[in-house]
């Protein structure tokens, strides 16, 4: 049996829903930022619980914002939540190098899942209605070229991928038995940034890693030239952060309004750019050449993971807006205006 739904005080705000406490674990991160900016924007209260560890208070400035560890801090994550009166969780929190989940898988487990448990044992506590988790296509793991719906079969082939899905589990397992609503976006590749600020720190995925290497005259390696796809090189969906801040609002709205009691959504544009195509892309926005040289693949590395987005579409109303050159560009602006 479901908690019976809490009244708001205080009229409709910003965009006409009644304002509540988000409480976003990792807000301060690249896609946090971004997230905590348009929830702000449409009339929310959010605050912000993140470790500090890549996480950037300047992407924040002038929310509430808790430095605490999920796993280390469960008094601080207590105290947050009911002092702040929270009524909805986006959990963002995660550690997501693919290449270091591998050498360090403990520690991934330690942080992606241990620190999921931590944090759905103090919102059972505190009166929390409803779940919103930060998912990745990297749960589906090797996919065949077709779209990859969220019925396809996960199989993910990297501990950062397992403790993605894990975390899955965790949060509509703990759903169903607390009687709360939940929800988890399965990201895709996400690029771009909506200014300077918000951009996407980290050099780990490769537009800011072509970006960098750019800066210092490097030639790109691309991973594999004889891949089963058009060009021969790796094919991605890649989606604009400030597209996927908008589904989580839109997930955000119907948890709220009680349209969204369970779901796992893709976020993608559903079109495949290889890695190729992506340097042309850049070379476009740049004005100039991107020199690359085709290298081994990399272990672990599906050839073509593109999402079949029709589900958000058909149930949140939410599609991407943006396109390969609003992400290119606007990573370009980010990355060359240093906040
Ligand atoms: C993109 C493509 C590489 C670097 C990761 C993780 C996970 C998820 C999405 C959050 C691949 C190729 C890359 C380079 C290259 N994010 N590449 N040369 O591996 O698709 O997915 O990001 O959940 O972090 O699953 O992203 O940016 O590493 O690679 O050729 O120097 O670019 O082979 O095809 P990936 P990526």
């Amino acid at each position: 049996m479901g908690k019976p739904p809490r009244q708001h005080v205080g009229g409709p705000t910003g965009e006409g829903k009644a304002s509540v406490t988000c409480l976003l674990t990792g807000g301060a991160g690249y896609i946090g930022g971004h997230v905590a900016r348009r929830l702000q924007r449409a009339g929310h209260e959010v605050v912000i619980l993140d470790d500090l560890s890549t996480g950037l208070p300047a992407r924040v400035a002038g929310l509430p914002l808790i430095e605490a560890s999920l796993v280390t801090d469960p008094d601080r994550l207590r105290q947050a939540l009911t002092e702040h009166a929270v009524h909805g969780i986006v959990h963002l929190a995660a550690k997501k190098a693919v290449p270091e989940s591998v050498e360090r898988p403990l520690y991934y487990y330690e942080q992606n899942v241990q620190g999921t448990i931590a944090l759905l044992q103090a919102a059972a506590k505190a009166d929390v209605r409803w779940t919103l988790y930060s998912s990745s296509a990297a749960v589906y793991g090797s996919t065949g070229d077709g779209l990859v719906g969220e019925d396809h079969p996960t199989a993910p082939t990297s501990p950062y991928g397992e403790t993605k899905l894990a975390a899955e589990w965790l949060v509509r397992r703990n759903a169903e038995a607390q009687g709360t609503a939940w929800a988890s976006l399965r990201y895709f590749n996400v690029a771009g940034a909506a200014d300077a600020i918000l951009g996407d720190r980290g050099v780990f995925n490769l537009l800011p890693i072509v970006l960098r290497a750019l800066d210092r005259g490097e030639d790109i390696d691309v991973f594999g030239g004889d891949w089963p796809t058009p060009d021969g090189s790796c094919v991605r969906d890649y989606v604009h952060v400030e597209d996927l801040a908008e589904a989580h609002l839109s997930a955000v709205q119907a948890l709220e309004d009680g349209r969204l009691a369970a779901g796992i959504f893709n976020v993608g544009r559903g079109e495949g750019v290889s890695v190729l195509a992506m340097l042309a892309a850049v070379a476009r926005a740049v004005g100039r050449p991107v020199p690359y040289r085709i290298v081994a693949r990399r272990p672990g590395d599906p050839a073509s993971v593109v999402a079949d987005a029709a589900r958000i579409q058909r149930e949140l109303g939410w599609r991407a807006y943006r396109d390969l050159a609003d992400i290119v560009h606007s990573a370009w602006q980010a990355w060359a205006q240093p906040a």
